[in-house]
C-alpha cells in the first residue's frame, strides 16, 4: 500500500475546497463596533493609542451608526463621555445624560440596528472606579442601585440590549429586578460575566477617559489566573437572568471562552478589547503583520473558541474585508 493514505493537504488545495470544509465562519452580522460618544456637535476627537477610532458627539455618533447598519453589523455598543463628573456618578442616569441621548439620537434616526449600553459608572465619576466609593473600596449594594437606575434609564431611552461591565456582585438581578419594575420585562441583559483585570483595557481608558484617579480595579474585576472562577461568575451571571453572557478581553482568554462555551448554552459574546487592536495596529504600522490577514485571523480565532458574537473595533474594517 502506498504510504501516506491519509493525506489532509488534499482538502487544502483549493480555495472552494478549504471554503467547504471551514469550521469557523465569520460574518458581518457577528460583529459589534464598540462608540464613544462625547459631548458637542461636529466633534470627532482621535483617540492616539487607538488608530481610525475617536469620541464622537452625537451626530457623528449617528452617522456611523449609518454606516454600521449598512455594513449590515450586529449591532453596536455605546459608551458615553459625560460632561461632567462626580463621586455620585450622577450623569450615568440622568434622563438627559450623554448615553440617554445619544440612543434617542440614533433611534430616531435609523432603524434596524441593534444598540446595546455599556452599563458602568467608571466614565462618570470623578475617581474613575466603577461604583460607589467608601472607605478606600468601592461600596458593593450602594452600586447596584446606580446601575439599576442607568440600565432602566438605557431601557427608557430606546436601548435593545443593556451590558454591565461593573463586576459588582449580585448586579444581573438587582438590573433585571429594576427594569422589569419599570415595565422593560423583554430589555435582555447581556453581562460581561468575566471580566478580567486587564492590561489591555489601556488605551480604553484613554478613550473613555475612565482610568482610576487612585488604586486599581483588582479589588472587583477578576484575577487573569482564575479560570474556574470565571465559570463561577457565568453561571451566577446565568442564574441571575442574564440573557447573553460575555468574556473579556478575548484573546489573552481564548481558553476561558473555549471552556464557557463547552458548559454554557446561553449566547457567548468576547470582546476583543482596545489593547488588542491597538497592539495589531502598531504592529501593522511597523511593517511588521499584514493588517488584512490579521484582523481576520484573530477574530476567527474568537469565534473558532467559541464565541457566537464578537465586540471589536475592527468591526467595520473586518466587514469590508468578508463583503
Ligand atoms: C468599563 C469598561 C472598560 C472596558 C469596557 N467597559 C474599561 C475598564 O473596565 O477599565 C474596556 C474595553 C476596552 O479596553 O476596549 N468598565
Amino acid at each position: 500500500m502506498a504510504f501516506p493514505i491519509h493525506r489532509p493537504r488534499r482538502l487544502r488545495s483549493s480555495e472552494p475546497l478549504r471554503r467547504l470544509v471551514r469550521e469557523a465562519r465569520l460574518a458581518p452580522c457577528q460583529l459589534i463596533l464598540p462608540l464613544f460618544v462625547c459631548p458637542g456637535e461636529g466633534v470627532r476627537k482621535d483617540i492616539g493609542a487607538m488608530p481610525g477610532v475617536a469620541q464622537l458627539s452625537i451626530d457623528n455618533v449617528v452617522r456611523e451608526c449609518e454606516q454600521a447598519r449598512s455594513l449590515g453589523l450586529g449591532g453596536v455598543i455605546l459608551f458615553g463621555i459625560p460632561e461632567h463628573k462626580d463621586e455620585l456618578a450622577s450623569e450615568a442616569y440622568a434622563h438627559s445624560g450623554i448615553t440617554q441621548r445619544a440612543i434617542r439620537a440614533i433611534k430616531q434616526e435609523i432603524s434596524g440596528l441593534l444598540v446595546i449600553t455599556d452599563v458602568c459608572n467608571c466614565e462618570y465619576t470623578s475617581h474613575g472606579h466603577c461604583g460607589f466609593v467608601k472607605d478606600g473600596g468601592v461600596d458593593n449594594d450602594t452600586t447596584l442601585e446606580w446601575l439599576g437606575k442607568t440600565a432602566v434609564s438605557h431601557a427608557e431611552a430606546g436601548a435593545d440590549i443593556v451590558a454591565p461591565s461593573d463586576m459588582m456582585d449580585g448586579r444581573v438581578a438587582a438590573i433585571r429586578a429594576a427594569l422589569d419594575g419599570a415595565g422593560h420585562t423583554n430589555t435582555p441583559v447581556l453581562s460581561y460575566a468575566a471580566k478580567y483585570a486587564s492590561a489591555f483595557y489601556g488605551p480604553f481608558r484613554e478613550a473613555a477617559e475612565s482610568a482610576p484617579q487612585f488604586g486599581d480595579r483588582r479589588g472587583y474585576q477578576m484575577d487573569p489566573a482564575n479560570a474556574r472562577e470565571a465559570m463561577r461568575e457565568i453561571a451566577l451571571d446565568i442564574e441571575e437572568g442574564a440573557d447573553m453572557i460575555m468574556v473579556k478581553p478575548a484573546m489573552p482568554y481564548l481558553d476561558v471562552l473555549s471552556e464557557a462555551r463547552r458548559r454554557f448554552d446561553p449566547p457567548l459574546g468576547a470582546y476583543q478589547v482596545s489593547g488588542e487592536f491597538s497592539m495589531i495596529m502598531a504592529a501593522a504600522s511597523n511593517g511588521w503583520l499584514d493588517l488584512d490577514r490579521t484582523i481576520i485571523e484573530s477574530l476567527t480565532s474568537i469565534r473558532r473558541a467559541g464565541a457566537d458574537f464578537i465586540l471589536t473595533y475592527f468591526a467595520k474594517c473586518a466587514s469590508r474585508l468578508l463583503g
